[in-house]
C-alpha cells in the first residue's frame, strides 16, 4: 500500500532528509587518507543525536551501525570498520535519520583524490542517472519511467552494470514503504506516481558486471568481479509538473570542493 503524505508530513520528511544531507556534509569535511570508516560512522551518529534525531539504520533488521560505508567494490550496506581510507578510493556513504516520526534517506559517493579517470566517469554517470530518474518523478508518470531513465543512461549508453538486487523505495513513517523503485525497467509500467508520494531514488551502478555477492557479515554487498561501484540517493516528493527534492547535495558539494583530499566533479 502506497501512503500519500500530507503537506505537513512532507515538511517533517524534508527536515529529516536535510539532516541526512547535513550529516553527509559534515563527513565531507573529515574525509582524507588515513581516516577509518569507523571514525566517520561515530561522527555521523554523534551529529545525528546532537540534532535530536536517531540514526534510522541502527538496529534496522539487526543492522549494527548508524551509517553504511561501502568502499570501492563494496556496493552498499558496508560495515564501518578499522580499515583506513586511501588515495583513489571511492567511499559511498549512506545515511538515514528518524526525527519527529519521519525518516529521511540519502547517499553520496566521495572520491579520495587522485581518482582514476574511469572512476571519475563512473561517479559522474551515476550522479547524472540519479538526476535523470528524479526528473521523471512527477505526478502522472509511472515508477517504470524513473527506472527506465536510470537504466537507459547507465546500461545502454555507458555499458555499466545496474544492480538488480537492491532498489529505491517509498519512505515516511517507515524507512522502507511501498512502492519499490528499481533502477531498471520499462517506461509506462509500474505504480502511477501521485502528488505527495515520497520516495528514495538510489541508483547503484557498477563499472563492470551488475552481479553482486554478499560478504560473510550477511550485509555488505560487493561486485562479483571486484570492479568499483557508485551510489547516490535522494529523498524526493512527487508534485504536479515538478519534483521537490527533499534532501540536498549543495552543502556536501561545497565541502567536497573545499577539501583538497577529495575529487569533486563539480
Ligand atoms: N538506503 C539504504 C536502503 O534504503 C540503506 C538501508 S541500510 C539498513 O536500503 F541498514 F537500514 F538496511
Ligand atoms: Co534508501
Amino acid at each position: 500500500m502506497i501512503r500519500i503524505k500530507t503537506n505537513p508530513e512532507v515538511e517533517l520528511i524534508r527536515e529529516s532528509a536535510l539532516l541526512v544531507s547535513g550529516t553527509l556534509a559534515e563527513l565531507a569535511i573529515m574525509l582524507k587518507p588515513g581516516i577509518t570508516t569507523q571514525m566517520l560512522d561515530k561522527r555521523a551518529e554523534e551529529f545525528i543525536l546532537d540534532n535530536k534525531a536517531v540514526p534510522s539504520f541502527k538496529n534496522y533488521r539487526g543492522y549494527p551501525f548508524a551509517t553504511c560505508i561501502s568502499v570501492n567494490d563494496a556496493v552498499v550496506h558496508g560495515f564501518p570498520n578499522n580499515n583506513t581510507i586511501k588515495e583513489g578510493d571511492l567511499v559511498s556513504i549512506d545515511v538515514g535519520v528518524y526525527k519527529n516520526g519521519f525518516h529521511g534517506d540519502s547517499a553520496y559517493t566521495f572520491g579520495i583524490a587522485p581518482v582514476a579517470e574511469e572512476h571519475q566517469l563512473l561517479m559522474q554517470a551515476t550522479r547524472t542517472s540519479l538526476l535523470l530518474g528524479v526528473e521523471k518523478a512527477i505526478a502522472g508518470n509511472r515508477i517504470g519511467d524513473i527506472s527506465f531513465a536510470i537504466q537507459d543512461f547507465t546500461e545502454r549508453q555507458h555499458h555499466y552494470g545496474v544492480v538488480r538486487e537492491l532498489v529505491g523505495h517509498g519512505l515516511g513513517k517507515q524507512l522502507h514503504e511501498d512502492p519499490q523503485v528499481p533502477n531498471y525497467g520499462k517506461k509506462g509500467t509500474g505504480p502511477k506516481l501521485r502528488e505527495n508520494m515520497v520516495i528514495a531514488i538510489e541508483p547503484m551502478i557498477n563499472m563492470g558486471t551488475r552481479d553482486v555477492i554478499y560478504d560473510a557479515d550477511g550485509w555488505t554487498v560487493r561486485t562479483k568481479d571486484g570492479k568499483f561501484s557508485a551510489h547516490y540517493e535522494h529523498t524526493i516528493c512527487i508534485k504536479r509538473g515538478r519534483v521537490d527534492i527533499l534532501s540536498s547535495f549543495d552543502n556536501i558539494i561545497q565541502n567536497e570542493n573545499a577539501n583538497q583530499s577529495l575529487y569533486s566533479g563539480y
